[in-house]
């Protein structure tokens, strides 16, 4: 390192070549906020050597020159909060990353690590390093509801062992509630990633006053939660960084823009997607996509680029690194055609031209991972409609219903249900189905069925391996036979989501990676999923994305009546209920 250093200050001299120097541009600096006019960036290696107007000594017979005159450079995105340990690999989602300017991505492991444990973080480690753009990983607290998940969640012990990893930069979202209750296993994992100087991300959704500060007393950093312009200001008073949410779950920036006409302190605010999906990628990009979309909602561009580059290198210490156009950090710039229009016609990567004008110069590493991984489904054995059945006694029973307010948020609705032949049935006329939750990745064979209004399903079963916070799958179906020949299905590919009805499989998409991650292109899974939405749709199903209403099910992140293997869980009263109450 100090040889490669020595190498940077010897071309900032003008003592060495430049491997690449581009020249005559705009640099946006967002240390400072200015814009550095007809300027030139001199790298050597994967790092820059010098920003400046004094560049022609360093440019030697070898070195590669990119004009940029009438263009602006800025420095290479990042996207602060991610969630790319599922659904398409790595690469699939760099391709896309890269061909629009995005050179770091800041995931978490929740995922993988959900099914997989430790191995599988490590595994995912493996996976995004030496790609050519920087991935960064928070390891996974695993908040979750699942006593069966709960058990397999990394110890104290395995964290530090991730943390002394440098590209594992912290530890990944702690929802509030369990922290605020006290969980001593997540305090501990919290206590332990601040002793060794890193982040613990926070997801701090509706909390507000006493509470929230609760949280942020435990030692939370982050929050990426934020629905208002007011929330966003709550956090930020308390120190907290703040991302505003662009992405596949939620879109907050329009709502949350207003707060660019506040006179305070933007520097602890940046954009992150929370996870985004192959229709977005595709018809839209990545953070270009929200970069731009903010300059659109009138912020200032300057505060636009730096809330997708230096604001985020700054919370999570990589500053030094990345985040900015400065000697000494990798040669992370994008070059775009002015300061409004963030469309990236060069994008370098550790000092690499790695794609140009939309086309992909450098492919991302294709990672395998190994059979272990691939088969993560351990059921004992095929389902049949009675493993969906739920025994009741008498003619009728008030029976608790998960009742979908949005296709994510659910509440409690206590319901009067007929029985019939001893057991209680999905009942179309009133939109109730039924939902299983059944644990595939520890063989411990335990699963819970219950009732779901809401979802429009009017026959037919969809099941999905890939699901938050768990190593369930969840199953809603009109039909018992249905769901069992779903789940069955499902069974066979090693995990995927599938759609069937009348004993007929009518889309699927094979997810064989720890059952929740495509080895196929981003195209085809796109395809896939449109497929199985459309086909969801019609058999009567009225929400808009059935994978993601079906994946949260058993997460504590969002209010507030689910359920994993081991029943139905009120995060209100943060336990366990039944499911026949009178
Ligand atoms: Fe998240």
């Amino acid at each position: 390192m100090t040889e490669q250093r020595y190498e940077l200050m010897k071309v900032a001299l003008g003592e060495a070549e430049a491997d690449l120097v581009i020249i005559n541009g705009d640099i946006v600096n967002v240390y400072t906020g200015e814009i550095i006019k007809e300027a030139s960036v001199l790298t050597k290696g994967d790092r820059i050597a010098y920003v400046g107007n004094d560049t022609g000594k360093s440019i030697g017979p070898s070195t590669r020159v990119i004009d940029a005159t009438g263009k602006t450079l800025i420095p290479g995105l990042i996207d602060g909060h991610a969630h790319i340990d599922s659904l398409y690999s790595i690469s699939e989602i760099l391709r896309y990353a890269m061909k629009g300017g995005t050179t770091t991505i800041i995931t978490e492991t929740s995922s993988i690590a959900s099914v997989l444990g430790y191995e599988g973080v490590v595994q995912f480690l493996r996976a995004s390093q030496n790609q050519p753009i920087k991935v960064f990983i928070t390891a996974p607290p695993l908040v979750t509801l699942s006593p069966v998940t709960e058990e397999h969640a990394i110890t104290v012990g395995e964290l530090r062992q991730l943390l002394r990893r440098k590209e594992i930069i912290g530890l990944g979202e702690s929802y509030w509630g369990g922290v605020v209750n006290g969980d001593r296993r997540i305090l501990d994992l919290i206590t332990e990633t601040i002793k060794m100087g890193k982040r613990v991300e926070g997801h701090s959704s509706g909390a507000r006053d006493s509470k929230l500060q609760a949280y942020v007393a435990s030692g939370i950093s982050s929050c990426h939660e934020s629905i208002t312009a007011e929330e966003v200001r709550e956090r930020l008073r308390l120190g907290l960084f703040v991302l505003i949410r662009e992405g596949e779950i939620r879109r907050e920036l329009e709502t949350i823009s207003r707060i660019r006409e506040e006179n305070i302190n933007f520097s602890r605010l940046a954009l992150a997607t929370d996870g985004i999906g192959p229709q977005h990628l595709i018809n839209e990009g990545y953070m270009e996509f929200l970069v731009q979309k903010a300059i659109n909602l009138g912020f200032n561009p300057i505060l636009a680029i730096q809330m997708a580059s230096i604001n985020t290198a700054q919370h999570f210490a990589i500053d030094d690194v990345i985040g900015g156009i400065a000697p000494g950090r990798y040669a992370d710039i994008v070059i775009i055609p002015n300061l409004h229009t963030i469309r990236a016609e060069y994008v370098i990567s550790n000092g690499q031209v790695v794609a140009q004008n939309g086309e992909l110069l450098v492919p991302p590493r294709k990672h395998h991972y190994p059979k272990s991984s691939q088969n993560s489904l351990h059921l004992a054995k095929n389902f049949d409609a009675g493993d969906f059945a739920i025994p009741a006694e008498g003619s009728r029973r008030k029976v608790r219903v998960i009742d979908q307010v949005t296709n994510l948020v659910t509440r409690e609705e206590l319901i009067d249900m007929p029985v019939s032949d001893g057991q209680l049935k999905p009942d179309i006329s009133k939109d109730i189905l039924k939902v299983a939750a059944i644990e595939r990745a520890y063989g411990t064979g335990k699963k819970s069925v219950g009732l779901v209004r809401g979802i429009g399903l009017k026959q037919g079963a969809i099941v999905t391996s890939s699901v938050w916070d768990c190593g369930d799958i969840i199953v809603v179906g009109a039909d018992e036979t249905d769901m069992a020949q779903a789940v069955n299905r499902v069974r066979q590919l090693n995990g995927g989501v599938v759609v069937c009805a009348g004993n007929r499989i009518l889309a699927e998409l094979p997810l064989p990676v720890a059952g929740a991650t495509s080895t196929q292109p981003m195209e085809i899974i796109n395809s896939k999923l449109q497929d199985i939405r459309k086909v969801a749709k019609d058999l009567g199903c009225h929400l808009p994305d059935i994978h993601i209403t079906l994946a949260v099910f058993p997460t504590p992140a969002i209010p507030f009546l689910r359920i994993c293997e081991s029943g139905l869980f009120n995060l209100r009263q943060n336990k366990f209920v039944d499911l026949i109450v009178g």
